[in-house]
């Protein structure tokens, strides 16, 4: 069975995709981490972001591999770049503030989206993401979107990032999701939406133990 769960940030998706796959036995596959990768690869490079050319030439380049979690740091899973571990690398402001001009170039999403496909299309796997119900797997046999307010989903972040001691304001976490959610959403290419057939939840009064069991309940 193919699941396929998008949102916005912070609106659980992880969170249930992770526990869905521990309790089913599939692949669990976030793809948001391949659109963090290549934003990292080009800041740490030097790229302009605004450059769309040498950022899609960066995207075809570099080797994106996710693994198995090798430390017990909190982490869900190991992200590398051409062999080098930048797990936490991806979760830095810096990112957060350049990811999605990233994912509106066209040559991006089609290597990330071919290579998502791929791995979706051998099935027994619940992949995360903006765009999996609609375009890279609009053949999965469940879709859920899961959606909540941006002063819930900004909370979670902000309590996320304090809990790994990091100085974050709320505010700047609020502003920068409300430019991700615009951006995500207007793109021309696999904008953020609900795939038709999607199931919709409004997490925004819902712990994660009631998502889960929502989730579930349409499985079993
Ligand atoms: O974890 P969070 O929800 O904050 O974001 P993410 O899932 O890691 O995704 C980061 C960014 O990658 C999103 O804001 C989108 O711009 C982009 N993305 C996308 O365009 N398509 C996907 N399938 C996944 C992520």
């Amino acid at each position: 069975m193919i699941i396929a769960i998008d949102g916005p940030a912070a609106s659980g998706k992880s969170t249930i995709a992770r526990r869905l796959a521990d309790e089913l036995g599939y692949l669990y596959f976030d793809t948001g981490v391949m659109y963090r990768a290549v934003t990292y690869g080009a800041l740490q490079q030097g790229v302009d972001i605004s450059a769309e050319a040498e950022v899609s030439r960066l995207a075809l380049e570099i080797e994106i591999d996710v693994r198995p979690a090798s430390k017990s740091d909190g982490r869900q899973y190991d992200v590398l770049l051409n062999g080098v571990d930048i797990t936490w690398e991806i979760r830095t402001p810096a990112v957060d503030t350049n990811v999605s001009q990233v994912s509106t170039y066209a040559e991006v999403r089609k290597a990330m989206t071919q290579v998502q496909r791929q791995i979706g299309l051998r099935g027994d796997v619940v992949m995360v993401g903006r765009d999996i119900g609609t375009v890279v797997l609009p053949e999965a046999d469940l879709k859920i979107y899961l959606d909540a307010t941006v002063e819930a989903r900004a909370k979670r972040r902000y309590e996320e990032r304090i809990a790994r001691d990091e100085q974050v304001e709320y505010d700047e976490i609020i502003s920068w999701m409300r430019d991700r959610d615009h951006i995500d959403s207007t793109r021309q290419i696999a904008p953020l939406r609900p795939a038709d057939d999607a199931i919709i939840f409004d997490t925004t009064n819902l712990d994660a133990d009631e998502v889960f069991e929502k989730v579930l309940s349409l499985i079993i």
